[in-house]
């Protein structure tokens, strides 16, 4: 594949951006990623980050790191609910971001700053970029189709086409779009602040920024970024996904991961392992997890099962029934951790369970696997959806964990028919993720419109 090693920057000033990660696995990754590309094209980087889950400095050596004072883990883990966080966490960073920049500004050793890159979830950072006259370009870390949702439900439910009440029908479709009122994320937040409040905060924070740039292609979300386009708001999109796939490699996990599992992979039937795995923040009840192991285990299929420590609720691990481990040692592997990209582009993986977090749906499309989908909280239950009914690359569990409802969709997925025809789907829209990154095709062009954009500033 010819991908974009041939963009680069044409200038004797090395422009000098500052990252700036939230700080959750799933906003560190596209945001390094893109950061690992930037340097590659010849800008120099610093990132200012969160205390809470910090970037391991050793894995970027030619970045610069300059921690902030913000918030520690404790301040966050008695948060009621995760808008709250947010709201939190924007008003935490507001001083040591400011501070931070305002050194760097006086006395850093990379010179000037060409502009903040920051995550869209950070929308404090529009009164501070102004206050320095500063660009700020925003990269959002979900899917084109979750931030048509977002954006325009409101304009839905001011028109009467959608009302969300507490006795709207869950199952009901929403006119014009693939959704069903219980695909919507519901908000409620105990803090001070209303959701309807950070979600207008966040939406203004894209709309005023200079550019925004999302980790997906036009090849998977043409419909949703056509709209987006059309939008009115002055902010160019800049499409550049799938990011991990133009620099492999980056390493940016947060826990340790457990490469002990590829050669177990290796020595797996081609296809025949499906791969669990509930991302970052997920987490379910000790019920669950024997639910989750009864339906593997019935399925007859081999398994890797990611069980990330803190992940049931109220227990550090969780001892397995009784008889499971005995009935599915020779096919079945836990580990607390994976390579997650890696495992997905391993011949032997032939499905994905998955809480549908936008990094894990998209590097399942972009490995061709296709997808169980338990979607979990945020964004996850619209990417789900589209998985499931739009590219018709997943199929649903409707009902939470039930181990019957789970061997069924686990052999459907890998055995059976249904699966196959998912497979051949996936895989052409991978195709199309691999024919955007090509010179002068659509994430290709539109990383280098990014380039240029900040290259005239
Ligand atoms: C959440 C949201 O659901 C997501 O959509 C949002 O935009 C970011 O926050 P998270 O639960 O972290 O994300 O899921 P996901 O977006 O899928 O990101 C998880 C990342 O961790 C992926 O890049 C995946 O490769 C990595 N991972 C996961 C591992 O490296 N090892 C694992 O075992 C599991």
């Amino acid at each position: 594949m010819e991908a974009s090693s041939d963009i680069q920057i044409q200038s004797m000033k090395v422009p000098h951006l500052v990252i700036l990660p939230a700080p959750f696995q799933g906003h560190i990754n596209p945001m390094l990623q893109l950061a690992s590309l930037l340097h590659s094209k010849g800008f120099s980087i610093t990132v200012i980050h969160s205390q809470i889950n910090s970037p391991n400095p050793a894995n970027f050596p030619n970045f610069h790191f300059e921690p902030m004072q913000d918030v520690s883990n404790d301040a966050l883990s008695y948060v009621p609910d995760p808008l709250t966080a947010l709201s939190i966490l924007n008003d935490k960073c507001q001083t040591p971001f400011h501070d931070t920049l305002s050194r760097l500004l006086s006395d850093g050793p990379h010179g000037p700053v060409t502009c903040i890159i920051a995550d869209e979830l950070f929308y404090f950072t529009k009164a501070i970029a102004d206050q320095f006259k500063l660009p700020r370009i925003l990269l959002g870390t979900t899917s084109a189709s979750f931030y048509t949702t977002m954006a325009f439900l409101s304009l839905l439910q001011q028109n009467g086409v959608i009302s969300i009440t507490a006795d709207a029908q869950p199952n009901t479709l929403i006119p014009e779009t693939p959704l069903r009122i219980k695909d919507i994320p519901v908000f409620s937040t105990e803090g001070p602040a209303t959701s309807e409040q950070i979600w207008a905060n966040i939406l203004n924070a894209i709309r005023s920024s200079l550019g925004y740039i999302m980790n997906t292609f036009d090849g998977l979300e043409l419909d949703a970024l056509v709209k987006i386009r059309q939008d009115r708001h002055p902010t160019p999109v800049f499409v550049v996904g799938p990011l991990y796939k133009f620099l492999p490699g980056t390493l940016n996990s947060l826990l340790t991961q457990d490469y002990s599992c590829m050669a177990w992979l290796d020595k797996q039937a081609p296809q025949s392992v499906i791969y669990v795995s509930f991302g970052s923040v997920a987490s379910i009840d000790k019920t669950d997890v024997e639910e989750i192991a009864w339906g593997l285990a019935n399925s007859e299929q081999s398994f890797l099962w990611v069980i990330r420590p803190g992940s049931i609720h109220g227990h550090d691990w969780v001892e397995l029934p009784e008889g499971f481990e005995e009935k599915t040692q020779k096919r079945g592997r836990i580990i607390k951790w994976a390579p997650q990209q890696e495992v997905l582009a391993h011949p032997s993986v032939g499905g994905f369970w998955t809480h549908n977090g936008w990094n894990s749906t998209l590097e399942s499309i972009c490995e061709g696997v296709p997808m169980l989908c338990s979607p979990y909280l945020w964004d996850q239950n619209v990417n789900a959806r589209y998985a499931s009914h739009v590219w018709r690359v997943g199929i649903q569990l409707e009902n939470g964990f039930d181990r019957n409802e789970i061997e069924r969709a686990v052999r459907r997925l890998m055995v059976e028919i249904e699966g196959k025809e998912m497979r051949e789907r996936v895989g052409a829209l991978k195709e199309n993720a691999m024919r955007g990154m090509v010179k002068g095709a659509s994430s290709y062009k539109s990383l280098q419109s990014l380039i240029d954009l900040i290259m005239s500033l």
